[in-house]
């Protein structure tokens, strides 16, 4: 099938709910980026076994979860294939025949791997978690991304997808296409403690699914600047978590609350309430659109339809691949 827009392919490991960390770090560019590219988003339910396989009766549930918020957090079933990567058993063919050439010591020192195997308090690592980025870059690879959005955190394993695809169009035949990345410019968001990124496991989060209540008292309870007892006393923004949120989702508002906030002119709670219904303003469509999505069989179907649509594109490349290594015994 001729390409006739650049395509990217994202996505991520179903582990729970998404929150605003998430949104601003990778959905809300997903979300533009639909537009302009033939986009493809991965739900990699087989990576997230790499680090929870014992916990698999949460993975239906997980799925579900994160493709309904997508679909609440604007990605557009029309114009961007969602789809689970266990059900594309070409994907796994695919890592298979890259693993032959994959250096171990090359996984052993990839930094993420690294990183993520001692955030995990993994003594002794997988076979399958050591060679995940070898299945990514199988995600990659069978649908010819050319660009993948992605964080700091993954750019090792995108430099590993080139070398493997690279080999691989040099071992048989250049059938392959090289992704870049395409790195989005948004930091990562910190959490409602303030002491380390937003994150689910941290219990830190904003999620997208909160209703304006508990938005408003997540933010509430969020804790400020610790010199301010009073509201006229003198405030340092720069030390507040708070203030970041404005930074990210007040931008219009953002140099008049710092100014206010350091001749005491603004209190907490205000400025809270001030943030809270910002990010109710952001929310409130996505929450429209998980009301329409609350009747599951909807999602159902379009992960269903998605899946094939990616599976044939998958179909497709492995007909090039192995016909490059010869071993398309039958066509
Ligand atoms: N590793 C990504 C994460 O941790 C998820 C992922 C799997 C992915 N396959 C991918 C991302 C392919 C980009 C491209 O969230
Ligand atoms: Fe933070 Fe706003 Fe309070 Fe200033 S006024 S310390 S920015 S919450």
């Amino acid at each position: 099938m001729p390409k006739s827009r650049k395509r990217i392919l994202t996505g991520d490991r179903p582990t729970g709910a998404l929150h605003l960390g998430h949104y601003v770090g990778s959905l809300a560019n997903r979300v533009k980026l639909q537009d302009d590219y033939e986009s493809y988003i991965i739900i990699a339910d087989v990576q997230a076994l790499t680090t929870h396989w014992e916990k698999d009766e949460n993975l239906t549930r997980d799925v579900f979860q994160i493709a309904t918020d997508y679909l609440a957090a604007g990605i557009n079933p029309e114009k961007s294939t969602i789809f689970i990567q266990s059900r594309i058993p070409e994907i796994h063919e695919l890592t298979m025949y890259f693993s032959m050439y994959t250096s171990v010591n090359v996984l052993r020192h990839n930094p993420t791997i690294k990183s993520e195997a001692a955030q995990h308090g993994f003594k002794d690592i997988t076979y399958g978690f050591l060679g995940y980025p070898v299945s990514q870059t199988a995600d990659i690879a069978i649908f010819k991304a050319d660009l993948v959005p992605v964080g700091e955190d993954q750019i090792p394993h995108i430099e590993l997808a080139r070398k493997i695809v690279r080999r691989f169009n040099d071992l048989y035949k250049p059938v392959l296409v090289e992704p870049q990345v395409l790195i989005g410019d948004i930091p990562r968001l910190i959490g409602l403690d303030g002491k380390a990124k937003m994150s689910k496991s941290l219990n830190n989060a904003i999620f997208l699914m909160d209703s304006p209540l508990e938005v408003e008292q997540k933010v509430q309870n969020a804790v400020t600047d610790p010199a301010r007892i009073r509201k006229t006393d003198p405030g340092h923004p720069e030390v507040c978590t708070i203030f970041e949120y404005q930074k990210v989702f007040n931008p219009g508002e953002v140099e008049q609350i710092e100014n206010e906030c350091r001749q005491g002119k603004i209190g907490c709670v205000a400025c809270k309430k001030n943030l809270a219904s910002k990010l109710n303003l952001l929310l409130e469509p996505m929450r429209e659109r998980r009301q329409k999505y609350s009747d599951r069989s909807l999602v159902m179907d379009i992960l269903k339809e998605g899946t094939n649509r990616a599976h044939q594109v998958a179909r497709e490349t492995m007909a090039d691949v192995r016909e490059a290594m010869n071993i398309n015994y039958f066509a």
